[in-house]
């Protein structure tokens, strides 16, 4: 498949996380051009070294800039942008909007001042969060939970179960934020945002789950305004498919599992 190029929103994360924030950016702009990709190939981020991580967001985002030529990078990915993005930004000419755990909004919304951060390993033992914590959050408690395994079934199988493959996946984490008396919960990892209404679900109005979903997505359309399509060309998006593109090997399987997911997210799939 030959790439598409003068994409303007470019979405990136270690696999299907980022794909809620992609999806919210075309409910407000359904014309917009946008690319979705996951590395899929070094998946999961959240349990790699820091060198790692920056070395592997490094050369995709110089492969991105060089094949899409974007108006701007999403990092729709919390350990990526805690890891890498002042790296990024000091190698890279080119606009970038970052997701970290939203630090400061569940600061003004708990009332009791006990706030869970649920992420991956990593973004929870980076001075990244440590800082968010110490500018915004020092007179709140922070009860911090690395789930690796709730990431991993988000990546592998959870969009297609059942209402209650989900709500008892979530279980362990809210048990979590009950026994330390949290009554806001951050979600750090964008893989949960798929999990956002069982969690609302489950949680509220006890816990309030707080996220960057809206942030990260305000932040993208300010940065790069929405261009105006020419009337031919506006004809053309509305019967061409945004492409989700995957870093794996391409092997029926992949084919078949991601290209699953490119067509729940209205996408097709590519390999990159
Ligand atoms: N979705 C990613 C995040 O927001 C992490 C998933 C992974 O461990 O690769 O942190």
């Amino acid at each position: 498949m030959t790439k598409e190029k003068n994409i303007q929103y470019v979405f990136i994360d270690s696999g299907i996380g980022g794909l809620p924030y992609l999806r919210h950016l075309k409910e407000i702009e359904p014309q917009s051009s946008c690319a979705y990709i996951a590395d899929t190939k070094h998946f999961p981020y959240g349990e790699k070294t820091l060198e790692e991580v920056i070395e592997y967001t490094q050369n995709l985002v110089k492969k991105i800039i060089e094949e899409l030529r974007p108006s701007v990078i999403i990092i729709a990915c919390n350990t990526m942008t805690v890891s890498a993005l002042s790296h990024l930004r000091e190698k890279f000419d080119i606009p970038f909007v970052g997701t970290v755990p939203a630090i400061k909004p569940a600061v003004l919304a708990s009332k009791n001042k006990k706030i869970a951060v649920l992420a991956t390993e990593r973004t929870v033992n980076d001075i990244y969060v440590q800082n968010l914590i110490d500018e915004f959050g020092a007179d709140c408690k922070f009860f911090m939970r690395a789930d690796s395994v709730l990431v991993s079934k988000i990546e592998n199988s959870l969009l297609s179960g059942s209402e209650e493959d989900k709500k008892s996946a979530i279980r362990p984490a809210v048990e979590f934020f009950k026994s330390a008396g949290t009554d806001t919960a951050v979600l750090g990892c964008t893989h949960f945002l798929h999990l956002r209404d069982e969690f609302k679900a489950v949680c509220e109005p006890d816990i309030r789950i707080v996220d960057s979903l809206d942030g990260v997505v305000n932040r993208a359309l300010k940065i790069s305004p929405p261009q105006k399509l020419k009337e031919e060309n506006s004809k053309l998006k509305n019967i061409q498919k945004d492409i989700f593109y995957i870093t794996s090997e391409k092997t029926e399987e992949n084919t078949k599992r991601y290209s699953a997911y490119a067509d729940l997210f209205g996408m097709v799939l590519g390999y990159f």
